[in-house]
């Protein structure tokens, strides 16, 4: 059975970050929507040029498109065994399109771990966030720091702020988050796929909280064994 997981959560709270480690861990590829876009906006596609207006005021960009991009994305032959959804979907009307488009391939979502946050916890993220230009690995000054400044651990790109990372833009997307995005925490919960994340915790803290979920989808029993089912 294919495993879809959908990490749900405010900007800055680190779901790029966790989903990265999720994936490295699970082999399931990390699909998240922002990185979609901005590799879309760096190859300036004629999607890029469209999405950067409205990252650029931390508005969405509007379903169709946002749909159209991941549903390609999904049915890559590198997701047939599921993926780690990060940043998608952030509407009930990208949720519903994710259902059918599982549907057709006769899987679902899996699980949607929720991770939150205090909001001045993620201003202080975002605040001090760099990113990889080359494979947009996420680091923090104070709490992820790069062995060397400036340079990807991971690739040696070149570290750089993202645009959409001033003060106003993170106010911005905070909002928006709370109003078209945060519904979907009761639509998950609803269908009983929603598991509650506490994201105050450290990087690590946070990863064994998500691992121990992740460990236990498919049973019903207490999250204490050490057997990953994915695996
Ligand atoms: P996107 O790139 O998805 O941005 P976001 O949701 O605003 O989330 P972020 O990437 O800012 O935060 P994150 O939760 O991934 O945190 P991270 O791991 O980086 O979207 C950007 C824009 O694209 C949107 O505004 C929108 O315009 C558009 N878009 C994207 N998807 C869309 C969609 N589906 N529909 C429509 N439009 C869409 O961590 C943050 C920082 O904190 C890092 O520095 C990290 O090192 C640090 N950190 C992480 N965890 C911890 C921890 N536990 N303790 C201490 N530090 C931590
Ligand atoms: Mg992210």
């Amino acid at each position: 059975m294919a495993i879809f997981l959908v990490l749900l959560g405010p900007p800055g709270v680190g779901k790029g970050t966790q989903a990265e480690r999720l994936a490295e861990e699970s082999g399931l590829p990390h699909v998240s929507s922002g990185d979609l876009f901005r590799e879309a906006i760096k190859a300036q596609t004629p999607l890029g040029r469209e999405a950067q207006t409205y990252i650029d005021r931390g508005e969405l960009v509007p379903d169709k498109v946002t749909i159209a991009m991941v549903a390609e994305r999904l049915n890559k032959p590198d997701c047939a065994e599921g993926a780690i959804l990060d940043g998608f979907p952030r509407t009930i009307e990208q949720a519903k399109a994710l259902d059918d488009v599982l549907a057709q391939r006769n899987a679902s979502v899996t699980l949607v771990p929720y991770i939150s946050s205090a909001t001045e916890t993620l201003l202080q993220r975002l605040g001090g966030r760099w990113t990889c230009r080359d494979c947009q690995a996420v680091y923090h000054v104070l709490w992820n720091p790069p062995s060397e400044p400036g340079k990807c651990d991971v690739c040696g790109g070149e570290l750089y702020q993202r645009p959409d990372d001033t003060p106003e833009t993170h106010r911005k997307r905070i909002e928006v988050y709370l109003e078209q995005t945060a519904p979907l925490i009761e639509y998950y919960r609803q269908r009983g796929l929603l598991v509650e994340i506490n994201g105050e915790a450290d990087i690590e803290g946070v990863y064994a909280d998500l691992l121990a979920a992740v460990r236990h989808i498919g049973d019903k029993k207490p999250a204490s064994s050490e057997e990953p089912c994915y695996a």
